[in-house]
């Protein structure tokens, strides 16, 4: 390829990416194809540049030779597997076509009564327009100034037509972590009088517990885990939900076919990546090293940030100066962006420590 052609191929494909960007913001992301030739670093979604693990892409390949029946005998056994590591049955579980999938039934479920929903502002925000379309009116409560979720608030937003309360623990985008009790405390509150759609996508990124033993306690509690992050999964799309077994089945309900959403193959990674533990620790001790380089990058910008429980850091440009995502955008690494409009606070996802390096030259020059 001419070199001209090389630029311009390069040009549209940064286009793309913006492209890519906004339509996220308008609540659907899309992932654009790129073409061989540029080697992006790409860290705009929360993806686990390790996975998936080398035991779970033996099991997918293993599996595409069984595609042609339906994979009942590994759906079982990956929700008894889920329910062995969280001290539950299958009877607890439903596995979706990721979280995502899962986060939209139980916000249709909650809006079969009407009514309004209650949810922090920044959050993970997809299950809002299927909600608000099926007929809740959703309240978003602002951060605190430390960006955090504000439970005290939340209550207050609360009456008595409200169905659901969404909650990200850890914080997307901004990382932060409600402490157990405190979080505890607010479901034990909160439970008698609406559904709880606890989102623990990064759960396994932080060192606090997930709220899954309490599920039994509380049939409104809804937690939605997800394969795509610390298992490293995102495309082959497997997430489920812990609930009490009284909660599934109005949940399976709601599914065309319960729990019928991920394909064979998919689902033989997942059951692979569930018992392959030094895979997990691994990717937890790689990323919270990541993350070193990258704060220690924003500490030389005096760019004020979040310490994160995540896989992403949230971060403030305003005093920076620069354009903080064009100069990365210049060396072909994509992904920063903004999640409250009017600010400069951005997030970026934490690659791996190589790629986290680049970051660092590119913008310390
Ligand atoms: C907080 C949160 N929940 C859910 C998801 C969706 O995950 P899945 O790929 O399982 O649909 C994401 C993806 O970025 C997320 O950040």
């Amino acid at each position: 390829m001419q070199r001209r052609d090389l630029i311009k191929q390069t040009a549209l494909t940064l286009a793309a990416f913006t492209l890519s960007r906004d339509l996220f913001a308008a609540e659907a992301e899309q992932t654009i194809p790129l073409p061989d030739v540029i080697k992006t670093i790409k860290l705009s979604s929360n993806e686990n540049p390790h996975g998936p693990s080398a035991a779970s892409r033996k099991a997918m390949i293993d599996a595409v030779m069984s595609s042609n029946r339906y994979p009942w005998d590994v759906t079982t056994k990956l929700r008894e597997e889920i329910g062995a590591l969280t001290g539950h049955t299958k009877e607890h579980i439903v596995i979706g076509a990721g979280s995502s999938e899962l986060l939209g039934l139980t916000a249709v479920w909650a809006a079969l009564q009407k009514g309004n929903a209650v949810a922090p502002d920044p959050t993970f925000r997809l299950w809002m327009p299927a909600a608000r379309k099926t007929g809740l009116e959703i309240k978003l409560v602002p951060l605190t100034e430390k960006k955090e979720t504000d439970l005290q608030r939340m209550k207050e937003a609360m009456n008595a037509q409200t169905r659901m309360v969404y909650i990200c623990n850890p914080g997307n985008p901004t990382g932060t972590i409600i402490p157990a009790a405190e979080l505890e405390a607010f479901i034990k509150e909160v439970a008698p009088k609406a559904i709880i759609l606890l989102d623990e996508a990064y759960t396994e990124f932080s060192n606090e517990p997930s709220m899954a033993h309490l599920v039994n306690d509380y049939p409104n509690l809804v937690i939605a885990k997800t394969f795509s992050k610390i298992y490293g999964m995102a495309g082959a799309r497997v997430g489920y939900v812990l609930a009490h077994p009284a909660t599934v089945k109005q949940l399976n309900e709601l599914q065309p076919w319960a729990n019928a959403g991920a394909s064979a193959v998919s689902l033989a990674g997942a059951l692979a990546a569930i018992k392959d533990k030094a895979f997990i620790d691994y990717c937890k001790k790689e990323n919270a090293a990541a993350k070193t380089i990258f704060y220690n990058t924003l500490d030389k910008l005096n760019i004020p940030y979040i310490q994160s429980h995540t896989s992403f850091v949230y971060f403030n440009t305003t005093g920076f100066g620069k354009d903080f995502k064009a100069i990365l955008e210049a060396k072909n690494i994509v992904g920063a962006r903004t999640f409250e409009e009017g600010t400069k606070w951005l997030r970026l996802s934490i690659g791996t420590q190589d790629e986290m390096k680049k970051v660092a030259a590119a913008l310390l020059g």
